[in-house]
């Protein structure tokens, strides 16, 4: 089949790194890395987590990138032409896979962020006590019916999109939401670190203490990088495929990793400072960013239209993501399994509609319920972050170290030659010892075959 003919492409520079950092920031910078960095250690996750971003995310990010870029097809599609007759595909359906698990869950917390919308403009954020925030989080989120509504009124909006296509919806999108979004993140982060208290948050952001690193630390932290940066499962081998041939691959991953990291950052720098001044412990969990911000809202002038903009931007990021998600799995059923783009779109749609139902139950009624001691929400995201993104990245790694020709990826990186592979050596290091390496040995780790080693050969 030849390349290119009838497929989208986004059609400009500027849209390109949009809609790639539309993909990249979403609810995984601002609701789970606070909430994850709390329940681990504070500053001595954000260090971990900057590592993994350096030595691990923008590896693997540039080799996902190339891949995309050279076959333009979506991620299954990708090694099938790359390595045919081979398992390879396989790291390719894991990325399907994962991309389907994850708006499981990720379409409930989305859901979410509209009924606070909702409850932004209605004015029932003002006047409450940290405990109200609280109380009133958990009734709504563990409600059967309410939580679902809004779950399923996200999912049809991700549809839409989707269904208008690749540049059309998702580029549109994401050049207005974008830049919107870092300004009210900056006018939050210096409204938070204004209030009393806020250098107790300050410091449990960024004075690491390293008593706190552990195996189970060090696994979030990489597992929330690979979330963050939606690497290891092929979404961004489905984005490169829109690339055009002058995007230029390095300078797009830096520009994203960049933006990604510092919007996570903001986001701590807009929550820990806030829940030290009203007394909310940092390891809240997953109701951290929820329960944080109405206070700090409440505590503006005009805090409801100040909390409305917030929780629009919120969920519009959220919508970015929920796109890059659902097109990584409607991309896979079209081009690889021959249904119309929009039948492919349904399938995938009634499908996360089911996963996200029982997510959104299984944190109330279905609570009893659990998968090695893990609701179905909590085990859907352990199971895509900490296991498949990691896996899925070092694999991709070895793919493209040892079994693509160099000169495949180096013409792609370097747009044939045009343009200079800057650390082209670090980044061959890189990929072919370090991130297969300590992604393995995390893997071990964490499943305690070293501890066990240690033991045998003591
Ligand atoms: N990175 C997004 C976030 O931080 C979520 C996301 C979008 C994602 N596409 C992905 C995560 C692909 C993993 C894989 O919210």
């Amino acid at each position: 089949m030849s390349k290119n003919v009838q497929r989208a492409k986004f059609g400009s520079k500027i849209g390109v790194v949009l809609a790639t950092v539309g993909c990249a920031v979403g609810l995984g910078n601002i609701w789970r890395f606070p909430y994850m960095l709390g329940s681990n250690g504070g500053a001595a996750f954000l260090l971990v987590y900057i590592l993994c971003i350096l030595f691990l995310g923008i590896p693997v990010m540039i080799t996902e990138f190339s891949i995309g870029r050279h076959t333009h097809k979506n991620a299954a599609g990708a090694f099938k032409e790359m390595a045919p007759g081979t398992l390879w595909p396989l790291l390719g359906y894991n990325g399907v896979l994962a991309a389907f698990l994850i708006l499981g869950f990720y379409s409930v917390v989305s859901g979410w962020t509209l009924e606070y919308i909702v409850q932004a403009f209605t004015g029932s954020l003002q006047g409450k006590s940290v405990t109200d925030f609280a109380t009133e989080f958990e009734q709504f989120s563990t409600n059967p019916y309410r939580p679902i509504f809004w779950t399923l009124l996200f999912i049809a909006m991700t549809h839409i999109i989707i269904i208008c296509g690749v540049e059309k919806g998702i580029e549109r999108a994401s050049k207005v939401m974008m830049p919107l979004l870092f300004f009210i993140l900056i006018v939050l982060g210096i409204r938070s670190v204004t209030l009393d208290g806020a250098l107790d948050g300050l410091k449990f952001l960024f004075k690491p203490d390293f008593s706190k690193i552990n195996s189970s630390v060090v696994l979030s932290a990489m597992g929330q990088a690979f979330f963050s940066l939606s690497i290891g499962m092929g979404c961004l081998i489905t984005y490169a495929s829109y690339f055009n041939k002058e995007t230029n691959l390095q300078k797009t991953a830096l520009q994203v990793t960049v933006l990604d990291t510092f919007v996570a950052v903001m986001a701590g720098v807009m929550i820990f400072p806030a829940a030290f001044s009203f007394g909310i412990t940092p390891t809240a969990g997953p109701e951290l960013v929820f329960i944080t911000l109405p206070n700090v809202f409440g505590h503006m002038p005009v805090g409801w239209l100040w909390s409305f903009i917030f929780f629009v931007l919120l969920a519009l990021a959220a919508l970015t993501s929920t796109i890059s998600l659902h097109e990584v799995a409607t991309a896979y059923v079209h081009e690889e399994l021959h249904f119309s783009r929009k039948k492919a779109a349904w399938l995938v749609s009634a499908g996360v509609t089911v996963l996200a139902i029982l997510s959104s139950l299984s944190i109330g009624v279905l609570r009893e319920y659990t998968i090695f001691g893990l609701n179905f929400f909590d085990a859907l995201d352990f199971l895509t972050a900490k296991i498949m993104m990691p896996f899925g990245g070092m694999l991709v790694c070895i793919f493209i170290s040892q079994r693509v020709e160099r000169s495949v990826w180096v013409d792609e990186i370097t747009n044939y030659g045009t343009i200079r592979f800057y650390f082209l050596r670090t980044y061959l290091f890189f990929v072919k010892y370090l991130a297969p390496i300590a992604i393995g040995l995390i893997f071990l780790n964490e499943l305690g075959l070293i501890e066990l080693l240690g033991k045998v050969f003591k």
